[in-house]
């Protein structure tokens, strides 16, 4: 690096965010966090100065207030941006449409009014694997077609990559990291992720039914055209996931083109079964898990997971955790919040 890189992180207190803020830390940038704290805590950005030890700035702001982001602008001399703020739950999008239209496309849309009137060029910007729907063919590449989204979350992200495909034309440089199954958590512990109410997503629920909050965890169908019947997704480690955006500002710094936009897919490429992570918790924790087979979940995609070809040779990235590992550092994280460990 020439020099210290100032980098702005938005929704920088939430699951991936916090994490991406250790990682850019370890690797010396400037950092500056900015998070509603809507669904997020301040202890987490406090488990980032203990894991860190360094200075950075957090500011609660929410990403559709354009005058507190002008201001934020104002202050400071940003180089890049990385856009995590957004709402992620598939249900509640299902729920409340407007609400994640107004939220994740209206934040984008503040950020990249900003970014431009203040000319900061380069932009990472979280999407994810649903943007595919159920793929042709897996595992699938950056190539697969869009289905039409299964929720308006969906919806959200594909629109989102809409909206950024086109910044071309205003100078923008962007990179998009469709993210598959982000699981686990630091492995010092000290930051994780937070889920409100009852979980959606597998592992946390997986691992809250292993700390007694939930009686037992479902299975959602196992009669899947996959080899043991349960659906087939690509978890990767929630570290791993931050790297890649420490990787992906390199990239555009190396980039000598003055405006891109490239999407790259985040996973694995290593297709797991939700009952075979399930026994893989049981196997490297030691708890009991109490669950049973259910019925299908409406809308869940049958198998997915990445072709990873594309990040690993243009970001020179590859991930470092394995599923094993992954969800030691869940339960661990888990224990904690709980107060089952110091
Ligand atoms: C989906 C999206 C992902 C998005 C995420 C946000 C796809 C392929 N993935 O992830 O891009 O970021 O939502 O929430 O659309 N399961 C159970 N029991 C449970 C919970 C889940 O069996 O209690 C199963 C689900 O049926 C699914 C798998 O576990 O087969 C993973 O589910 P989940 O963690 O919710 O993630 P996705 O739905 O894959």
């Amino acid at each position: 690096m020439k020099d210290k890189q100032h980098v702005l992180v938005t929704g920088g207190a939430g699951y991936i965010g916090a994490h991406t803020v250790v990682e850019l830390l370890h690797a010396g940038y400037q950092v500056t966090a900015i998070d509603s704290l809507e669904r997020s805590e301040q202890r987490i950005v406090e488990g980032v100065s203990s894991i860190t030890q360094k200075e950075f700035t957090f500011t609660k702001v929410n990403c559709l207030d354009a005058a507190a982001l002008d201001q934020l602008f104002a202050a400071n001399r940003f180089d890049a941006v990385i856009h995590f703020a957004a709402y992620k739950s598939v249900n509640e999008s299902v729920e409340k449409p407007l609400m994640y239209y107004n939220n994740n496309v209206g934040s984008l849309l503040v950020v990249l009014e900003t970014m431009k009137r203040h000319r900061v060029p380069d932009l990472i910007f979280s999407s994810s694997c649903t943007v595919y729907g159920q793929p042709d063919h897996i595992p699938v590449d950056e190539t697969a077609p869009f289905k039409r989204a299964e929720s308006p979350y969906g919806a959200t992200k594909q629109l989102c990559e809409r909206i950024l495909e086109d910044m071309t034309t205003e100078g923008l440089r962007v990179v998009s990291l469709r993210y598959f199954n982000p699981i686990g958590a630091h492995p010092s512990a000290l930051i994780g992720e937070l889920p409100i109410g009852i979980p959606n997503n597998l592992v946390p629920y997986v691992t809250q039914t292993a700390a007694g909050v939930r009686a037992q965890l479902t299975v959602f169908g196992n009669d899947y055209a996959t080899p043991d019947g349960s659906c087939l997704r690509d978890f990767i480690h929630v570290c791993d996931v931050a790297t890649a955006h420490v990787k992906a500002i390199e990239f555009l710094n190396h980039l000598k083109s003055p405006t891109v936009c490239e999407v790259f897919n985040l996973g694995t490429g290593v297709g797991v079964s939700v009952l075979e992570l399930v026994k893989k918790f049981i196997e490297v924790t030691g708890v009991k898990l109490n669950y049973k087979i259910g019925p299908r979940r409406p809308g869940d995609v049958e198998k997915v997971y990445a072709n990873p070809h594309k990040v690993m040779q243009a970001l020179h990235w590859k991930p470092t955790y394995d599923l094993g590992q992954s969800l030691l550092h869940a339960w661990q994280w888990e224990q904690k919040i709980r107060g089952l460990v110091n």
